[in-house]
């Protein structure tokens, strides 16, 4: 098996290969200014802002927030695993991959006999379907409920046969399979230890894909009024509900280039929709929509249809959809809310009406603004200042939600109209009170800021221009857990000493998989507003800055702790030291 990459030709091989080119062959760029811009190929857009940045060999688009490499660019774009990117770059490069050999290999990946397992069992599934001797009832039913062997096929519908174990028999052939059998749950061990059984037993199988694909799980439906009505796949190390939605790698497959997403409640909802020709409708797989599953769907389209039952319950998770909603709607998102007439679901109903009627409710799906306001003033009276006032009450942490945008300008304005108040007074009551401008720095400085804190700001500058860090001998602070970021902002340092010449991008592969990544790949889009600024002083600012937090935490913790209990003399001496220290000022 194939060992680890070195960090250290990873390092080699982004200084090597451009990422301009490697994006180029793909997507066509156009030069503006310092980097380069094209409309992104990960979300709908129609003006680009997807923009490469050739000095930093990094990618970020404004509209979506994806980011990352060359290698993370071939990952999303491709769908390459790393050591496929780095295999792909590294060819283009005319190099040859390195892999660290020994006993501490570690393997290629630790999760694909577990997706080699799941496509198996998938394959069984609906061998069984077609095969099994039993079969006939399962085919029966699927006829019954009108679905045609070609969408059957087309969402790869499976039948697990009644019996304990069909699946174990067939698949668990040696050791590795069966543990692979039960991290992905398709059995269950018994509790005396006395073997395993199948999970999925006398069931029609709805294989559920991860976005490349990949199956990750299962659902699976009794034949008739059993319960539990529906079975799913266990959480495992491939599958998280989530994050998964079931049909959007279907949907995506089916339609070249979606416009809008529809999200159902059920498996059999999709793929009846589907047999309309409906091909865009994806369900969570028995879950709320979570913040991750929206962020995916606005990820491939600009607009989401949620579709609810017209009753209580229905009305009860449309909004709770909407909350989750509300943090991710930025300029060009749009959402919208359908709801169903009592006692009807989307496969049902479009049974009933086909698919023009059906596609003509979705056209007129309540925007998500009627919703929100139409909820709130529904359990008020919205006559009386009394009501009005309490709507305001309960609509301003909803549109403080929002993300800074036109959109929640016109929010704001819309409840000022509904509550006869002023709109100017309305927006400034739903700004948390700190955030009035910065006290007035020097105007470098303040131009030289991405915000937020010191420590933040000196690593935004580092990855901005990492042969700063050369020039520094050493920290005046040492890393804290008190404040935030410490730790990272001085391994960063080392790092950029260690290994001088890194840009951006290689820096960044460096934190791959880390929890720290996200903090990191956000900073890195930061660039001063004006130009000449002298970032070696910024910088030793910046850290001066830190060492006073640094500092001051120190303080309060010890003070803290003198009240618990008297201090020892090493305290005591450092306590005195910290306190002169701050009088005598940075
Ligand atoms: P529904 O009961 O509305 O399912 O549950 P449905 O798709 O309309 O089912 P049919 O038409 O009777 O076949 C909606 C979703 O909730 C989850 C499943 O994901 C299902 O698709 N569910 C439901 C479960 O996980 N377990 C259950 O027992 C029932
Ligand atoms: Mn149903």
């Amino acid at each position: 098996m194939a060992g680890r990459i070195p960090q250290a030709f990873i390092d080699e091989l982004l200084t090597r290969v451009d990422i301009v080119d490697v994006i180029d062959a793909r997507v066509q760029l156009k030069k503006a200014g310092r980097e380069y811009k094209a409309c992104c190929p990960f979300h709908n857009e129609k003006t680009p802002s997807f923009t490469v940045s050739q000095v930093k060999q990094f990618y970020h688009c404004f509209g979506c927030g994806a980011h990352g490499t060359a290698i993370s660019f071939l990952m999303e774009y491709e769908h390459m695993e790393f050591p496929e990117a780095v295999e792909d770059l590294a060819h283009m490069a005319g190099l040859e991959v390195p892999h660290e050999s020994g006993s501490d290999t570690i393997p290629q990946s630790t999760t694909q006999p577990h997706y080699d397992l799941l496509e198996a069992a998938a394959e069984f599934f609906q061998q069984q379907l077609r095969s099994h001797p039993q079969a006939n009832h399962a085919v029966d039913y699927l006829k019954a409920r009108g679905l045609t062997g070609e969408v059957a096929a087309r969402f790869a519908i499976g039948f697990a046969p009644p019996g304990w174990d069909n699946l174990s028999k067939a698949l668990g052939k040696d050791k590795a399979a069966r543990a692979s059998l039960v991290e992905t749950g398709l059995v269950i061990e018994r509790d005396d230890g006395s073997g395993v059984y199948d999970r999925f037993r006398d069931r029609i199988q709805f294989p559920i894909h991860d976005r490349r694909g990949r199956t990750v799980g299962f659902g699976g439906r009794v034949l008739g009024d059993d319960t539990p009505k529906y079975l799913n796949s266990p959480e495992s190390s491939v599958f998280h509900k989530g994050r998964e939605l079931y049909g959007l790698f279907e949907a995506r497959k089916a339609v070249r280039k979606l416009e809008r997403i529809l999200v159902v409640e059920g498996y059999m909802d999709v793929v009846a929709l589907a047999q309309f020709d409906i091909n865009y409708a994806v369900a969570t797989l028995g879950t709320a929509t979570t913040p991750d599953h929206l962020e995916r769907l606005y990820r491939t389209v600009p607009e989401v249809v949620f579709c609810f039952d017209g009753d209580r319950a229905g009305r009860a998770a449309a909004w709770r959809a909407l909350e989750n909603t509300l943090p991710v709607l930025r300029d060009g998102r749009e959402a919208r809310f359908l709801f169903l007439p009592e006692g009807e679901d989307p496969d049902t109903l479009v049974r009933k009406i086909g698919k023009q009627a059906f596609e003509q409710r979705i056209t007129g799906a309540v925007p998500l603004s009627d919703f929100l306001f139409d909820h709130l003033a529904s359990q008020l009276d919205t006559n009386s200042i009394d009501g009005r006032a309490r709507l305001v009450d309960q609509a301003r942490p909803l549109l403080a939600r929002l993300p800074d945008s036109i959109f929640r300008q016109m929010m704001i304005e819309r409840l000022a109209e509904i509550a006869h108040t002023d709109p100017v007074r309305l927006s400034q009551r739903l700004e948390p009170a700190h955030e009035s401008p910065p006290p007035a720095d020097t105007a470098q400085a303040a131009a030289a800021r991405p915000g937020k804190s010191p420590v933040r700001d000196a690593i935004a500058l580092l990855l901005y221009q990492p042969g700063l860090a050369e020039a520094v001998e050493e920290l005046p602070f040492q890393a804290q857990d008190s404040v935030p970021g410490t730790a990272l902002l001085t391994e960063l340092v080392e790092l950029l000493q260690r290994r001088p010449g890194l840009n951006t991008g290689a820096i960044l592969e460096h934190w791959r998989g880390r929890e720290e990544a996200r903090h990191l790949n956000k900073l890195a889009n930061w660039k001063p507003l004006v130009e000449n600024l002298d970032l070696a002083a910024e910088l030793n600012g910046l850290f001066a800055q830190v060492a006073q937090q640094v500092t001051e935490r120190r303080i309060s913790q010890l003070l803290e702790n003198e009240h618990q209990r008297p201090l020892d003399d090493e305290e005591k001496q450092e306590l005195k030291k910290l306190l002169l220290a701050r009088a005598a000022g940075p």
